[in-house]
């Protein structure tokens, strides 16, 4: 994608994620490869609000060229770009339910989005759980990286999701969805639910693999 069409859409991206609530003040961060580099959010930025011309620039070895000083969680992208050939975009937001997912005591940490839907198969995978650590700390990439690109989605604990896709919109819908099945999963505490089996969760990722 050239980086012109690139800054449209994330500005354009971001705030539509920002007016449906899916983030608040100046929570999260977005990223998007570009021809010669990545577009990243800059840090402290508000996703409503992005201006095309101040969004941080990083060159193929993620040195930063222009634009504001990118996000402070930069080598979690960088984490997904490097583990996942063809990853084009990456997504961490602060959304409301899946942050709450994401304090829950009792979460499987292989599999801590439960597969209660077939859309959060096809379109996210199976996320894995990454133990608490400070924002901006380098060790959650570190912690991504040591995943070897297994898995497109990770929830980081006490803090929120980081989703990564091919393309841009790709990794909205994604995140998207991770939020909406969270939020189906805290509705129904406390109810005796019916997850899709291991057979279900593997013809969809046979009949569509990320
Ligand atoms: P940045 O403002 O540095 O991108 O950090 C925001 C965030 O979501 C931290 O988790």
């Amino acid at each position: 994608m050239t980086d012109s069409a690139a800054r449209d859409l994330l500005v354009r991206l971001s705030r539509s994620l920002f007016e449906r609530g899916f983030s608040v003040g100046s929570a999260g961060n977005i990223s998007v490869a570009v021809d010669d580099g990545i577009l990243i959010t800059p840090t402290n930025s508000c996703l409503g609000f992005l201006e095309p011309a101040r969004i941080s620039k990083l060159d193929r070895d993620f040195r930063h060229v222009s634009g504001d000083k990118p996000s402070k969680e930069v080598f979690l992208h960088r984490a997904f770009y490097d583990t996942r050939p063809g990853t084009g975009a990456v997504v961490h937001l602060h959304s409301t339910h899946a942050t709450a997912l994401s304090c829950f005591a009792d979460l499987d940490p292989d599999d801590c989005v439960a597969p209660l839907t077939p859309y959060v198969v096809m379109r996210v995978g199976r996320v894995k759980l990454v133990p608490y650590m400070r924002p901006g700390d380098p060790r959650l990439g570190d912690a991504v990286r040591a995943l070897g690109g297994a898995h497109a989605a990770v929830l980081l604990a006490n803090h929120g999701p980081v989703v990564s896709a091919t393309d841009l919109q790709t990794a909205v819908y994604a995140a998207e969805e991770l939020e909406e099945t969270a939020k189906l999963l805290v509705l129904l505490q406390g109810r005796p639910t019916r997850l899709l089996t291991p057979a279900q969760v593997d013809e969809l990722t046979a009949a569509f693999p990320k």
